[in-house]
């Protein structure tokens, strides 16, 4: 069996984490293949309660590979506190395996990205990053300028990439933010203490990949983020810079689309969002309160409250469609339990006339009224349910109604944040 796609199907924070460490049981390999720290991939288990924001959630499973792939940016600092954070939970890291060939995010990417954020509000035109130095080390990347994991091996060549490149960054930080120039040999010195660090992690990815899929065993592709974060499809320019979609996953990793024989989409069942960008189904109002508050949607990674409101049926539907979903996977049902009516978005009105599909214009977007279909809400609880039988028919009838517009069926249900909380509906991996 070769590698299934888990993809977010929003704007992030789905439960792919939730997803993933249920699922990985029989997991060969889980990878990762876009983004960085910026994610946030909450898991609780009998192992504990923990925050993975690089390191694949698989490394949890004992005989499982976690390996890091070409797609993803590597901040060492932050995999250095995230692999303590391991340890101190007993937790085995010797499976662990970084590309040579991802982007290293160094100290300017982050100054950069703080530096363009600031730029950005005082015109009215932030995006809400994480402040993580994604948006400028993967410009770096397409620029053919940045540093990867292959070059802090290399003591002799790295001294002189990193003087070509600081000399450039230097410019862009003082003359066109007048902020203060990074050291250069500060800037070496990390690199040296980095390198000693991650020597042992840094390795070519594809033979394992290829051999693993040779000989029949099971990768795991875990997404960061979310489809409609995608830098081509989703809501730009209100987006993340990496492609967290299941197209990410082949140039993320170096594996073939003919290799990915499932694809399973995480939805919310209800919509949230961090950071700048239209939401057309946000809610200002008690509910959008209550869900914040009953969910604890505040960010992962930067604490940020997460902007919540109903299902949103056109950008759940576009993004299954992008993607190809085989399944869908319902996570947070418990948080609506005791909501009546729960409203889901079928379709938006712009301009007098009604969309139904995904606009690419975020000024469209953002001048979307969405259009309403309402079903009645349960009072029997959902949380915690662990077979079909046992929930409420209305539940029952949202989640038909949602897999309808989704366009495939909904194959796991969860119902509360722990490994156990959770409805397979048909085993998927
Ligand atoms: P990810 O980035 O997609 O992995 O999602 P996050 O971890 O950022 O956010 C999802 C949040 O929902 C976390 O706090 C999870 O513990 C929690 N969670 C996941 N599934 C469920 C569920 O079915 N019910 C409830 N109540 N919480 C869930
Ligand atoms: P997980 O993997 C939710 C959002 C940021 C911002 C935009 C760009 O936990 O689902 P960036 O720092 O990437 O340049 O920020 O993308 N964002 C996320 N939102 N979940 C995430 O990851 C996110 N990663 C980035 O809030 O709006
Ligand atoms: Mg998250």
């Amino acid at each position: 069996m070769p590698a299934y796609a888990i993809i977010g199907g929003q704007w992030g924070d789905e439960g792919k984490g939730k997803v993933v460490d249920l699922l990985s049981e029989k997991a060969d390999i889980v990878a990762r293949f876009n983004g960085g720290n910026n994610a946030g991939h909450t898991v609780i288990n009998n192992m504990g309660n923990f925050k993975f924001h690089l390191i694949p959630v698989g490394i949890l499973r004992p005989n499982c590979i976690a390996l890091i792939g070409n797609g993803v940016v590597v901040n060492p600092d932050a995999f250095a506190a995230e692999l303590a954070t391991l340890h101190e939970s007993d937790v085995n890291t010797s499976n662990l395996i970084i590309s040579e060939k991802a982007h290293l995010i160094m100290p300017y990417h982050i100054k950069l990205d703080e530096l363009e954020e600031r730029r950005r509000s005082e015109i009215g035109e932030a995006i809400g990053t994480t402040g993580m130095g994604i948006g400028p080390v993967y410009m770096d990347k397409t620029s053919r300028i940045g540093l990867r994991m292959i070059d802090l091996l290399d003591k002799n060549t790295l001294f002189h990439k990193l003087e070509v490149v600081l000399k450039q960054k230097n410019d862009v930080i003082s003359k066109l933010y007048g902020g203060d120039p990074v050291d250069l040999d500060y800037s070496y010195e990390r690199c040296l203490v980095w390198a000693e660090e991650l020597a042992s992690y840094i390795k070519p990815i594809e033979p394992v990949l290829y051999d693993a899929l040779s000989s029949g065993k099971k990768i795991m592709l875990e997404g960061a983020q979310g489809a409609m974060l995608d830098l081509d499809h989703g809501t730009y320019p209100y987006v993340t810079s990496s492609s967290p979609s299941v197209g990410g996953a082949c140039t993320g990793l170096g594996i073939s689309p003919r290799d990915i024989t499932g694809v399973a989409g995480v939805y919310k069942a209800y919509t949230t969002r961090v950071g700048s960008g239209a939401l057309p189904t946000e809610l200002h109002d008690e509910i959008g309160e209550f869900i914040r508050e009953k969910a604890g949607e505040y960010g992962t990674t930067t604490g940020r409250p997460r902007r919540c409101g109903w299902f949103d049926g056109v950008a759940a539907r576009y993004s299954s469609m992008i993607n190809g979903f085989t399944s869908a996977i319902l996570t947070r049902l418990d948080v609506l339990d005791g909501i009546s009516p729960i409203r889901i978005c079928t379709s938006y009105k712009y301009n007098g006339k009604q969309l139904t599909e995904f606009p690419a214009d975020a000024l469209i977007l953002e001048n979307c009224e969405p259009v309403y279909e309402d079903m009645p809400g349960w009072d029997k609880p959902t949380a915690s349910v662990t077979s079909l039988d046992d929930l409420p028919q209305e539940a029952l009838n949202y989640i038909e109604r949602l897999s309808e517009i989704i366009g495939c069926p909904i194959d796991m249900i969860s119902t509360g944040p722990g490994r156990e909380e959770a409805i397979i509906v048909k085993p998927i991996f």
